[in-house]
């Protein structure tokens, strides 16, 4: 049996979702929305590294528009959904995971989410979904209003509302995708998993290949491409005493070897890396040190300078001038795509080398 699910992503990350849906014979792509990918699985988990998360479509209506006296209609969609089923079908793929809820729920928690500006705040329409569903159910509801965590064993609903559609979603899992079991130390501006992992899919890293992050920090990016190609080489660099901890106890066994330095003076001879991967310190959690921090052209003329002729970079960079620099350095972009992060809207980058060693059969490609 083909069960509809919705996979939740960043902005701007849908299309990388729906590849690796299809990439991966998960079932058949039913719609992209805003921060959704709406497909139809035999399968009950899933493993998608793009997405945030993964839940079962529990029940659809239109939207209820902006005014919160309009919030009632949204126990339509707790009347519409088939808890029974939905509730089985968890259990089911809880059994498979071997997750701790599986033996059953002991509450429910709502969590949602909407476009444009409405006279009521997600709360308020998290209680009207929240307490319609544990009248139904029988078991506590679990308010976010005042901050505190679900106790174990709640299980979890979204509710978005796109301005067009009210959507009612169940999580498959007891935990969002986006948290990674090897993600035990963390550092200011580390990178949000799934983002890594598309990045590291666009990379396009193939068995043999040297892969680097100059600035590797917590090191997801290279932790995230290794699980995804074990069979090439990652080397991370990062100035920070602590990044290089945190990156080495991230990446535990895998062939990730990281070593502190300086990513304006790096120790790698010319020509030496097929593929890198970085979210350079431009951003305002973390800052340049080092040789970037008086120079920050040398960390472009040191990648440049490392990078093999038929090399590239996928890179996320946090403003538009960041691409005009890469462009001053010979660098061209192929793909330009424009994310929402954390209320920031940085550009994910693919650059090849300009020249004539630039990769043949390149074409270029801008995503807004
Ligand atoms: C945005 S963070 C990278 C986050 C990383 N992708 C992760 O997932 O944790 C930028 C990193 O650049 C490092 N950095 C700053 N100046 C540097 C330099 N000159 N050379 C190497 N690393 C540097 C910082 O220590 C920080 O870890």
């Amino acid at each position: 049996m083909h069960t509809p699910l919705v996979a939740r992503c960043l902005r701007g990350l849908e299309a990388v979702v729906a590849s690796e849906v299809l990439g991966s014979g998960l079932g058949a792509v039913t719609d992209l929305r805003h921060r959704e990918v709406h497909f139809r699985s035999h399968r009950f988990t899933p493993p998608l590294r793009t997405a945030d998360d993964v839940f079962l479509l529990a029940a659809q209506c239109p939207d209820i528009g902006t005014t919160r006296q309009r919030l009632h209609e949204l126990t339509e969609l707790v009347h519409l959904a088939d808890t029974d089923h939905l509730l089985s079908l968890r259990h089911s793929s809880l059994r498979h995971s071997a997750a701790t809820s599986a033996r059953g729920i002991t509450g429910i928690d709502v969590s949602a989410s909407f476009l444009g500006r409405r006279t009521f705040t997600r709360y308020d329409a998290e209680d009207v979904v929240g307490q319609a569903l544990a009248r139904r159910l029988g078991v506590p509801y679990h308010s976010r209003r005042t901050g505190t965590a679900p106790p174990p064993g709640s299980c979890g609903w979204r509710l978005t509302l796109d301005g067009t559609r009210a959507t009612l979603m169940l999580r498959l899992d007891d935990r969002p995708l986006h948290r990674r079991a090897y993600k035990q130390r963390t550092i200011p501006g580390t990178l949000h998993p799934p983002l890594a992992a598309a990045m590291a899919t666009l990379a396009d890293i193939r068995p043999g290949h040297a892969v680097l992050d100059p600035c590797c920090g917590a090191g997801t990016l290279l932790i995230e491409a290794a699980l995804a190609q074990p069979d090439a080489r990652f080397h991370g660099f990062d100035l920070s005493a602590d990044a290089v901890t945190a990156a080495r106890a991230n990446a535990g066994e895998l062939p990730v070897a990281i070593r502190r330095s300086d990513a304006g003076r790096l120790p790698l001879p010319d020509d030496s890396v097929d593929r890198v991967l970085c979210n350079p310190p431009w951003g305002t959690q973390a800052h340049a040190r080092g040789l970037l921090a008086t120079a920050p052209s040398r960390w472009w003329t040191e990648l440049r300078r490392v990078l093999a002729p038929e090399g590239t970079a996928v890179l996320l960079l946090p403003d538009r001038e960041d691409l005009t620099t890469a462009i001053r350095h010979r660098f061209t972009p192929v793909r330009v795509q424009r994310l929402r992060l954390s209320g920031a809207q940085p550009f994910l980058v693919h650059l090849a080398l300009a020249g004539p060693q630039r990769s043949r059969g390149c074409k270029q490609r801008v995503v807004a």
